[in-house]
């Protein structure tokens, strides 16, 4: 049957989704698949209705597309698509709301408060100490975020990540190593693919550093303690579990010195261009960028 590739989009990510999208169609029409490409940010969903698809491939990052919105809508349109349902994805792009769901279930993520007004940046550095992360709660890719390191930057920082949304994040620095660690599949069946840690130039895994530079290090599998390695991937099933992520994932860490790994967030929609980590994984599982795709595609429902 045919297959539509849902990308592009309207978010601030929307570049990044440009190069996620065009790496799963060249990998999906190699494999002999039927698949069109279909841009939500310049074509009108109504043309989802005519499109004759039979079934989609989400990668669409950001607000509008992996925040449940385009997944209510392919529900309601009985169309069967890639990933996580519309509650999960709400969930997984309201950084905040995860993090109440991961200290309900018990998961360790780092201390935050909610700013809804620049007043509330007094007492700050006294409840979460410096640094601190200040953004936007539903952005990706780095987007908004300051690293704030003296009190004197808050007011720019907030305002930085209040161009994005109202509400901002104001999150506890956790110094260590980043890692991230891709799931797939369902319930009891979630399962997670090998740990990558992320050596980014002078510790900064920003927006540059993440798709344009080739100065980042990955190292796949991560080189970590048995035990360590083991209680990393056993977060990121249960944090995925958690939320009721479906069909793919990945969760981002941070690995403090004393060994104790901490959740920053889950992607539903995570990136796959040729900079990327799930397809970096999933290479150490032994599963190539097509065999990828053909096993999130084979996941599709609704
Ligand atoms: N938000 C980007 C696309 C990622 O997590 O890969
Ligand atoms: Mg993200």
């Amino acid at each position: 049957g045919r297959v539509g590739i849902l990308y592009g989009g309207r978010s601030a990510e929307r570049e990044v989704s440009l190069m996620s999208g065009q790496g799963v169609y060249q990998a999906l029409s190699e494999a002999g698949l039927d698949v069109h490409l279909f841009d939500t940010g310049e074509r009108p969903l109504q043309d989802l209705f005519s499109a004759g698809f039979d079934r989609v491939f989400i990668v669409l990052h950001g607000r509008y597309g992996e925040d449940g919105t385009v997944q209510g809508l392919l529900e309601m349109m009985g169309l069967p698509y890639t990933g996580s349902g519309p509650l999960a994805s709400s969930l997984a792009m309201d950084k905040i709301m995860t993090k109440k769901v991961w200290l309900q279930a018990g998961l360790p993520t780092p201390a935050y408060v909610a700013l809804e007004s620049e007043a509330e940046l007094a007492g700050l550095t006294q409840a979460l100490g410096l640094p601190l992360i200040v953004k936007p709660p539903h952005e990706g890719s780095t987007l908004g975020l300051t690293k704030v390191v003296e009190a004197g930057q808050l007011p720019a920082a907030y305002r930085l990540a209040g161009r994005y949304e109202p509400v901002v994040l104001a999150e506890q620095f956790i110094r260590g190593r980043e890692l991230t660690v891709p799931v797939l599949g369902k319930g009891a069946g979630a399962h997670a693919l090998p740990i990558v840690e992320i050596i980014a130039p002078q510790g900064n895994y920003d927006y540059e550093n993440k798709y344009f530079s080739d100065e980042t290090r990955y190292i796949c599998p991560a080189e970590l303690d048995e035990g360590v390695a083991a209680r990393v991937r056993q977060l990121a099933e249960q944090a995925y579990r958690a939320l009721g992520c479906e069909g793919w994932g990945r969760a981002d860490f941070i690995l403090d010195e004393q060994g104790q790994p901490w959740l920053l967030e889950m992607n539903t929609s995570p990136g796959m261009t040729s900079h990327s980590l799930v397809p970096m994984s999933a290479r150490g599982a032994g599963l190539s960028y097509t065999e990828l795709c053909l096993a999130i595609l084979d996941g599709a429902a609704c």
